[in-house]
C-alpha cells in the first residue's frame, strides 16, 4: 500500500522524536495540576487504581488506533477520516470523529490557557520570594487573591495564548523537536527533586497511603467516569491530537512500542506529581479535596521551605508552563491542520483566529472563579466545570469509542496488519480483543453505569 503523503506535511525526523512530541503532548497540566486535584476530590486510592486500569486497557489501544489512522491518512483528522471513509467505502458519518476533535479542542484549549496562565504568573511570584518561609495561610491567600482578580488572570491567559499562537504559526515539527528535547527531561528531574523533598517530609507515608490504599467508600457514582475521562485527557486521546501527530510519523516505526513508552512516561509523571503533592498536603494540614488550586498552594509551600527554593520554584513553574505549551500545541493541531488544508490560508492567520476563539471562551472560565462562581450551568456545575466535564468526560471518551470501532472493524485487515507490523494471526486476535472489544465496551460500560444518565436528567431539568 503506498502512503499518500501530503506534500505540505513535515515529518518527524525519527521515531524517537515522535515519542518526544507525543510525550510533550501527553505530559502537561493534566498530569501535574489536574491528576492530583481530581484524585484528591475522589478520595485517592480507588480512584487512582481506576485511572491506571483505564490508561492500560482503554487508553493504550485507542492511542494505537489514533496513531495508526493518522499515519494511514496522513492529513488532519477530519480529512484523514474523509479519505479513509472514501477509500474503504464506509459511512461518511465517521468524519464526526474529526469534528468532535475540533470542537473539543476549542473547549479544552479555552480553559487550558487559563490554568497555564496561572503557572506563568507563578514563575514571577516564586522568583520574587513571595513564598520564602511561607505558611499555609500565605500560600492559600496568595492563590485566592489571584482568583479574585479576573483582569490579572486574563492578562496571563492572553500571554499564554499569544505564545501558543506564535509557536503554532511556525509549524509544529522543527521548533517543537528542539525545545522538547531539553525541557522535558529537565521537568522530570525537577519533579524527582521535589519527590525527594516529599519523601524526606513527615507526610510521605500518609501521602502514599492516600494514593495507593484502596478505599472504595470515597468513590461516588461519577468517579469512574472522571477516572476514564482523565485517562483520555492525560494521554491526549479521543480528539485526533495524536492522530494529527501520527500523520507525521515515518512509516517504518513500530506503533505498539512507541505508544507503550508514551503511556508509561505519562503515567509516571502523574504518579510522581501525586506523590509530591499529597505529602505536602498532609504535613501542612491542607485538604486533599480543595480542587483546582491544589498544586498552586502546595508546591509553593514546599519550595518556600527549601534551600534555593526561589530559584527552583521559579524553574518549576517555568517548566510546567513549558509542558503546558507543548500540550496546547497538540490540542490546537487538529483544528489548525484542517483549516489550513481547507482554506489554504497561512497557518499564522488561522492560528490567530483559533487563539481568539479560545480566548473568548476562556473568559468564562476566568470569571467562574470569581464573579460567576455562583452561576451554574448543567447539573450545578460552574462554567469552568461544565466545559471541563463536557469535553473531558463526554466528548473525549465518545470520540475514542468511535475511533476504536473504526480502527478495529472498518479498516481492512491487511492495513491493520501492515500498520501494526503483525505477521501472524495472534496480533490480529489481540487487536480485536483490545481495540475491538475491551476498549469500546469499557467506554460504554462506564457511560452507562456512571451518573451520566442521571446527569442528562438534571441537565434538562436545570436549564432555565
Ligand atoms: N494531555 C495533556 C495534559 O495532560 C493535555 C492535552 C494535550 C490534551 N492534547 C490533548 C487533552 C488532546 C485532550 C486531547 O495536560
Amino acid at each position: 500500500m503506498t502512503q499518500q503523503v501530503e506534500p505540505s506535511h513535515e515529518m518527524w525526523s525519527s521515531r524517537w522524536l515522535f515519542v518526544l512530541a507525543a510525550a510533550g503532548s501527553a505530559v502537561g497540566l493534566g498530569n501535574i495540576w489536574k491528576f492530583p486535584y481530581i484524585a484528591g476530590e475522589n478520595g485517592g486510592g480507588a480512584f487512582v487504581l481506576l485511572y491506571l486500569v483505564c490508561v492500560a486497557v482503554i487508553g493504550v489501544p485507542i492511542m494505537m488506533a489514533e496513531v495508526m489512522l493518522g499515519r494511514e491518512g496522513r492529513r488532519s483528522p477530519i480529512n484523514t477520516m474523509m479519505s479513509l471513509t472514501a477509500r474503504f467505502r464506509s459511512n461518511r458519518l465517521w468524519v464526526l470523529i474529526g469534528w468532535i476533535g475540533v470542537i473539543a479542542g476549542f473547549l479544552i484549549l479555552s480553559y487550558y490557557a487559563v490554568i497555564a496562565g496561572w503557572a506563568l504568573s507563578y514563575i514571577g511570584r516564586m522568583a520574587g520570594g513571595t513564598f520564602v518561609g511561607a505558611d499555609t495561610s500565605v500560600a492559600t491567600n496568595t492563590f485566592e487573591d489571584f482568583l479574585g482578580d479576573p483582569l490579572l488572570m486574563v492578562f496571563w491567559q492572553t500571554l499564554f495564548l499569544l505564545i501558543t499562537v506564535w509557536i503554532i504559526s511556525k509549524g509544529v515539527v522543527r521548533g517543537l523537536e528542539r525545545a522538547i528535547r531539553w525541557f522535558m527531561p529537565l521537568l522530570f528531574v525537577l519533579l524527582v527533586v521535589l519527590l525527594g523533598y516529599s519523601i524526606a517530609s513527615n507526610g510521605f507515608q500518609q501521602g502514599w497511603n492516600f494514593m495507593f490504599s484502596f478505599n472504595l467508600e470515597a468513590l461516588d457514582q461519577d468517579a469512574v467516569l472522571v477516572a476514564m475521562g482523565q485517562a483520555f485527557f492525560t494521554l491526549s486521546l479521543g480528539m485526533g491530537a495524536i492522530m494529527a501527530y501520527g500523520a507525521y510519523l515515518p512509516s517504518a516505526s513500530s506503533i505498539a512500542g512507541t505508544v507503550s513508552v508514551i503511556a508509561v512516561l505519562d503515567t509516571l509523571v502523574a504518579i510522581i506529581a501525586g506523590l509530591v503533592i499529597f505529602p505536602i498536603v498532609f504535613v501542612n494540614g491542607l485538604e486533599p479535596q480543595q480542587g483546582p488550586g491544589l498544586m498552586f498552594v502546595t508546591v509553593p509551600l514546599a519550595f518556600g521551605q527549601m534551600p534555593l527554593g526561589v530559584f527552583f520554584g521559579a524553574l518549576f513553574f517555568l517548566l510546567v508552563s513549558f509542558a503546558a505549551i507543548t500540550s496546547a500545541i497538540s490540542i490546537s493541531e487538529p483544528a489548525l491542520a484542517y483549516l489550513v488544508e481547507k482554506y489554504k490560508l497561512k497557518r499564522s492567520s488561522i492560528a490567530i483566529v483559533l487563539g481568539f476563539i479560545s480566548w473568548i471562551l476562556g473568559i468564562g472560565t476566568v470569571l467562574s472563579f470569581s464573579s460567576w462562581s455562583d452561576f451554574y450551568l448543567f447539573g450545578g456545575l460552574t462554567f469552568f466545570d461544565s466545559v471541563d466535564y463536557l469535553s473531558q468526560n463526554i466528548m473525549l471518551p465518545f470520540g475514542g469509542l468511535l475511533i476504536a470501532i473504526f480502527a478495529a472493524y472498518v479498516l481492512p485487515k491487511n492495513i491493520i496488519k501492515q500498520q501494526l507490523g503483525f505477521t501472524g494471526e495472534t496480533g490480529m486476535l489481540l487487536w480485536k480483543i483490545f481495540c475491538g472489544g475491551i476498549a469500546p465496551l469499557g467506554v460504554l460500560f462506564v457511560f452507562i453505569t456512571s451518573g451520566l444518565g442521571d446527569l442528562f436528567i438534571t441537565l434538562f431539568s436545570s436549564v432555565k
